[in-house]
């Protein structure tokens, strides 16, 4: 039945959906169901000493200033710091390139407000970030998706879809959220090629870049990128890059940043002043003498530690229970690996009785854009304790085992 609301909501919201993980982790909220729904990182992790000395010193020695408002890009330091960030070594960044956004997920909102009209046409991995498709479905925007490997984007698909016109192309190049396959280094140089050939920018969102503990590390695209131009003063290339201090420090701070051409740069303040005007003055202050001064470089090993004992936790007990013909991957670094069921399998279908076994997931359906992958499923292991990731993922295998019994598979 429409309400009297019905009528008068704009054309845009009847797009909006609330996004499956949002909904599902409800379910995960119950203390007793082990969750590897969710994309949280581990609380024991949170540096809550270092914020709260960080908090008292910033409330004595910068009281006024860090409680006022502040200009949309602020904070100085912050972005001084994210400009000098080893990442970048061979790039020229300013803090002209940089804003500082609450969470990428606003990055991600105000990069819809600036670019996209109704219909256009963005290209994404498939599947991807389940954020982003929300965020850009307000905006009117069409998803293209191409299809994924455990090296990343199959950028052999890239001419084709970009010759039919895309507005950008959207990309996660490390321990992709939700599969956890990393773009080979093959891979980022065929598609800084294929989006300077076509002249669409590519946008780069890293949050999980730092937490690799295999492998060795790969450069970030819009570093590639800017090798493959005349140096200037100021980045001014292809790429729009995102990273945020929501895996490294806490997301309740909301902290992140984008690095960009100024051009682009002045578009986004000129969107995020309608926002928010500005992001927390306090949080940028705070996180700042938190990070600074070697801490976030030290921190996050302990980080990449605690990931790596869990990840090698949940794929021994995945060996240990799972049915022979169930896959996932092996992420090298994040907080997400995928598995892939039997094609008779609906991972939807078995999250009811997962949750009565008190166990959640993610059914994968929710990160293809334009649907597909009934049959997968991602899993969080950054936020369970080992204990838990054994039990949970044995309560798992035994839903799988007993869907596969229903489907006539002994
Ligand atoms: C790929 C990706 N982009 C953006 C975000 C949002 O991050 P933030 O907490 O900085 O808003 C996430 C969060 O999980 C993510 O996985």
């Amino acid at each position: 039945m429409q309400t009297f609301w019905d009528y008068r909501f704009a054309q845009r919201t009847q797009r909006m959906k609330s996004s499956a993980i949002r909904e599902l982790l409800k379910f995960a909220e119950n203390s007793d169901v082990i969750s590897f729904a969710g994309g949280m990182p581990a609380p024991e992790v949170f540096p809550i000493k270092e914020f709260q000395e960080a908090c008292l010193r910033v409330l004595s020695n910068n009281g006024p200033a860090s409680l006022q408002y502040g200009s949309t890009d602020d904070y100085v330091p912050l972005r001084e710091m994210i400009a000098r960030h080893p990442v970048r070594y061979g790039i020229n960044v300013t803090i002209d390139n940089i804003l500082i956004t609450s969470g990428s997920q606003q990055a991600l909102d105000l990069l819809g407000k600036i670019f996209i009209n109704r219909g256009d046409r963005i290209l994404v991995e498939s599947p991807t970030y389940v954020g982003a498709i929300q965020a850009w479905n307000a905006y009117g925007a069409e998803f293209v998706p191409i299809p994924m490997d455990e090296n990343g984007m199959i950028t052999d698909f890239l001419e084709d879809r970009l010759r039919a016109g895309v507005k950008f192309i959207y990309v996660l190049p490390n321990f992709q959220n939700p599969t956890g396959s990393t773009l080979s280094y093959e891979r980022r140089l065929k598609l800084i090629e294929m989006a300077d050939k076509y002249g669409v920018p590519i946008i780069e969102d890293d949050p999980y870049g730092q937490l690799r503990f295999e492998g060795e590390n790969l450069p970030v695209i819009e570093v590639l990128d800017s090798q493959t131009r005349l140096q200037k003063d100021c980045y001014s290339g292809n790429v729009i890059y995102l990273s945020t201090f929501s895996k490294t420090l806490a997301p309740g701070i909301r902290l992140a940043w984008v690095v960009a051409p100024p051009e682009v740069i002045n578009k986004l303040i000129l969107a995020k002043q309608g926002a928010d005007l500005h992001t927390s003055t306090f949080n940028q202050i705070v996180a700042y003498e938190v990070a600074h001064g070697g801490f976030l470089y030290e921190h996050v090993k302990i980080i990449r530690k605690v990931y790596k004992e869990r990840r090698d936790v949940m794929i021994d007990t995945l060996q240990e229970h799972m049915p022979e013909n169930v896959s996932w991957t092996h992420p090298q670094g994040g907080l997400f690996l995928w598995i892939t069921l039997p094609d008779c399998l609906d991972a939807q279908d078995l999250f009811d009785d997962a949750v009565k076994e008190k166990v959640a997931f993610v059914p994968g359906s929710s990160f293809f854009a334009e649907g597909g992958g009934h049959n997968t499923m991602r899993l969080n292991f950054s936020n369970a304790v080992p204990e838990k990731i054994n039990e949970g993922i044995a309560r798992l295998s035994k839903v799988v085992k007993n869907h596969l019994v229903k489907n006539g598979h002994s």
